[in-house]
């Protein structure tokens, strides 16, 4: 008898039907509202334009800065509140970092992210959310790494996509900072130096995403120099690019306090709104501009239009007030736990985790080591900053998870000679706002002494705190297994300790329910399933030359994994790499054409024997190119959950254009060459492989 053989699930990588449902900014009717925006202009004194251009105040009222707003002219205010990793407005849910949310490599997760920080910021009173961040990670020494997602473009371009359109269910979102600001300690003044290729291939494609795409309502501009230019002044980044090339129709604001540098050059260049407060854009200074015929009112008045546009377009009079009781919702601390359990990347596991809670219970005990674990670290305590009412440690988390378990803590100074009697040690260790974050000068001398304000900035090396390695060296001369669960925004050297331990887990700063989302994953009821967003190297002596105080910094196609392979080193753990509870493989890579590029389809099946978590990868190779390429790029990636046994087909498409490079006379260009796509499991494990031939006209297989 026949048995009818069913076929394999299909899922597809990025559905964007799902991902952009509900995004405001992608069903608005440009000429209804460009008409309304006219009339209203057309009533507008010269003051009251002016006074839609500029913050109102220096401080924040509860979280929320004020742009503009005149209610004689039934004007509503933008009320602007920070940021990536939830709404920095009194307490409210601390999502794990963005960082995290990238190493899950789930775009409907982030959608959801997005959809719940929006929300929560509308339950404050806000209306604009000011994220995504989505400034490439050229070094994974950035300060503000953590607030990132990636290395990486196309990884960058989905996951911030997916978090506009979730939170432009409800708010505007301001992915920021426009652009290349990866640098903190010289923000201020730094120069991003770059050629026009690598800006476009490279640098700009995912903000590009979230403004084409995503319509994303807003921007804001970086504090730094590109080629020279603040990016508060830049007209080929805020005009030319934005929005001549990229169809912008929202607003650009600018970064905070030193984000404007000059009136009329920077309104002229499409410095839209003056943030916080006017400091260039004063009445005094812009009747002087005028006078100096430096300034046009026709382009306050341009700039005031564009201020104006999406407070029609988002009906911002009429938004609904959202009830409080949305925030730290039930529902929102629970997606929190899920988004960590998600984000933990598992990076070597020598037969011991997940730890089994029967035999734990039963006869073993179990060592909590470091003064990590029992220390709420949600990150660095900048501008994304988010304060909850609870949050779970480690320690608490292990503690609340079962009463069953003999856990014993010892904080870093304690004595070790005990830790023979343990069956398992896990030893916390990692990074806090002391060493990296945001960098506020100003804040920091303030608080010489006072070490809960100061700020982290850039690292210098990717090395742990000294005595953090030393920890886990004691650690290891005894005869329990050693796992290391790693806290921090980024790349950790760990090529000194690393052979020693049994097992290493990365955590991130995870957020406010990280303590949970980590006892879960460490005894197993769910899968260790992130995926590193950011190449770890074996030393920082692979990387690109990095020093922190820089004022001039090269940029071009090559860092991260893209800069290893040039250089012929392979990374400690690759970008996309992490281990999971259960085995997956993959065969079968089919790559077809559509009318717009190909539909790849690529089959995983689950050959362990629990249901787990798996995100397989495409990747881009043009070995026959005729210009300087990447040895590969990442095209394209999706997050499956599989049952043991079962075979699941992931559907990525690629389109043309995103084959192309940027031809320094021509602009973008599809060569005619060979495309190979490569799938696999990280950009170190590359297994399958499919290729085309492009003749400049038609598309052969090969
Ligand atoms: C940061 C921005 C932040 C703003 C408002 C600036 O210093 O660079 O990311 O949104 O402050 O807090």
């Amino acid at each position: 008898m026949l048995e009818s053989i069913e076929p394999n699930r299909v899922v597809k990588a990025f559905d964007r039907e799902v991902i952009h449902e509900g995004n405001i900014g992608l069903n608005v009717d440009y000429d209804a509202v460009s008409t309304e925006v006219d009339q209203l202009l057309a009533e507008m004194t010269l003051a009251q334009k002016i006074n839609e251009i500029r913050g109102q105040q220096a401080a924040p009222v509860d979280g929320l800065f004020y742009a503009g707003g005149d209610e004689s002219l039934g004007i509503p205010a933008y009320k602007m509140v920070d940021g990536p990793r939830g709404a920095r407005s009194g307490l409210a849910t601390a999502f794990p970092v963005a960082m995290a949310r990238g190493a899950t490599f789930d775009v409907n997760l982030e959608r959801r992210v997005g959809l719940a920080i929006g929300l929560e910021v509308a339950a404050k009173g806000g209306n604009v959310l000011l994220a995504p961040t989505i400034n490439l990670l050229r070094h994974p020494g950035w300060g503000r790494a953590q607030e990132t997602y990636s290395e990486d473009p196309c990884h960058m371009g989905a996951m911030g996509v997916a978090f506009v359109s979730g939170a432009q269910n409800h708010v505007l979102t301001s992915p920021k900072h426009f652009a290349l600001n990866n640098l903190e300690l010289t923000r201020f003044e730094m120069s991003a130096n770059i050629d026009i290729r690598s800006l476009h291939e490279v640098y700009l494609p995912h903000f590009k995403r979230c403004v084409v795409e995503g319509a994303a309502g807003s921007v804001m501009s970086a504090y730094n120099k590109v080629n020279g230019v603040y990016c508060g002044e830049h007209p080929e980044l805020l005009t030319d690019i934005l929005r001549d090339d990229w169809g912008f129709t929202g607003f650009v604001e600018s970064d905070w306090f030193l984000g404007t540098r000059s009136t009329a050059s920077a309104i002229n260049a499409g410095m839209d709104i003056e943030m916080p407060a006017p400091y260039r854009f004063t009445d005094e200074k812009l009747q002087e501009a005028m006078e100096s015929g430096d300034l046009d009112e026709a382009v306050i008045t341009r700039n005031a239009r564009r201020a104006l546009y999406q407070k029609v377009a988002y009906k911002l009079s009429d938004m609904p007030e959202v009830d409080a009781s949305v925030v730290e919702s039930a529902s929102h601390i629970e997606l929190a736990r899920e988004v960590a359990e998600k984000s933990f990347v598992l990076l070597k596991n020598e037969d011991v985790l997940p730890l089994s809670l029967k035999q734990m219970s039963r006869t073993q005990k179990i060592a909590v080591v470091g003064d990590l674990a029992d220390i709420a670290n949600l990150g660095d305590r900048g501008s994304s900053m988010v304060s909850s009412t609870e949050v779970t440690t480690p320690l608490g988390g292990l503690r609340a998870y079962s009463s069953e378990l003999d856990l014993h803590y010892f904080s870093s100074d304690s004595d070790l000679s005990t830790l023979d009697e343990f069956d398992v040690a896990l030893v916390f260790a990692g990074l806090t706002y002391r060493e990296e974050g945001e960098f506020i000068p100003t804040q920091q001398q303030d608080a010489e002494d006072e070490s809960e304000f100061a700020r982290g900035g850039d690292r210098m090396d990717l090395r742990l705190p000294l005595e953090q390695e030393a920890l886990i060296r004691q650690v290891t001369e005894h005869s329990c297994r050693t796992v290391v669960l790693l806290e921090g925004g980024s790349a950790i050297e760990v090529s000194s300790w690393s052979d020693g331990v049994d097992a290493l887990m990365m955590i991130w700063y995870p957020g406010r329910e990280g303590g949970h989302a980590l006892a879960r994953v460490l005894f197993g009821e769910v899968d260790a399933s992130g995926r590193l967003p950011v190449s770890f190297p074996v030393s920082m002596r692979q990387l690109m030359d990095w020093d922190i105080n820089a004022l001039d910094v090269p940029h071009d196609l090559f860092h991260g994994y893209r800069y290893l392979d040039r250089e012929g080193e392979k990374a400690q753990f690759p970008f996309g790499f992490g281990l999971s509870y259960t085995r997956f493989s993959m065969d079968g890579l089919q790559a077809e054409r559509t009318e717009a590029g190909f539909l790849l389809t690529v089959t995983v099946t689950n050959t362990g024997d629990r249901v787990g978590d798996t995100v397989p990868q495409v990747y881009v190779r043009y070995p026959d190119s005729h210009v300087l390429r990447v040895d590969k790029e990442l095209k394209g990636f999706g997050r499956l959950t599989v049952e043991p046994g079962e075979s699941v087909d992931l559907e990525i498409e690629i389109l043309d254009r995103e084959l192309r490079y940027f031809d320094t006379d021509d602009g973008w260009t599809l060569e005619s060459c060979l495309y190979e796509f490569h799938a696999g499991f990280s950009a170190g494990e590359l297994i399958l492989e499919s290729a085309w031939f492009y003749d400049g006209e038609d598309w052969e297989p090969q």
